[in-house]
């Protein structure tokens, strides 16, 4: 059975290959919604966005990402800099391998891919 750690909680777990993460998340009592989306959120369907995570490691071992899962992420342009190809919907991401997950991942204001020069060396 893969094994999903969870960086902040310190937490590992393990879950059938397959499993969605954010009710494998749910079931661990792993907190991913952040602030008052605890309640207010989709509840799974790849709506609101509030259970974005971060694939630390493993990435290749989920799901890949679905088109409802692009275009949602498309909508969340400073959630996605510098995690373009690791942020993941938690509730539209299956887990078929071990990896690690960052839960509530601060929006990367300062992100080296954003505010860097267009010219580094002038
Ligand atoms: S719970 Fe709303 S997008 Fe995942």
């Amino acid at each position: 059975m893969p094994k999903v750690t969870f960086v902040k909680e310190k937490k590992e777990i393990e879950v059938p290959v397959g499993a969605n993460l954010r009710q494998e998340a749910i079931k661990a009592g792993i907190e991913l919604y952040p602030g008052l989306s605890k309640y207010l959120n989709c509840r799974g369907n790849g709506l609101c966005g509030t259970c974005a995570v971060v694939i630390k490691s493993g990435l290749e071992n989920v799901s890949p990402k679905g088109f409802r899962e692009k275009l949602k992420l498309f909508t969340m342009p400073f959630a996605t800099i510098g995690h373009e190809d690791d942020l993941r919907l938690a509730c539209l991401t299956q887990v078929l391998g071990d990896c690690s997950v960052e839960t509530q991942p601060a929006f990367n204001w300062a992100g080296e891919n954003f505010w860097q020069k267009p010219y580094p060396n002038k």
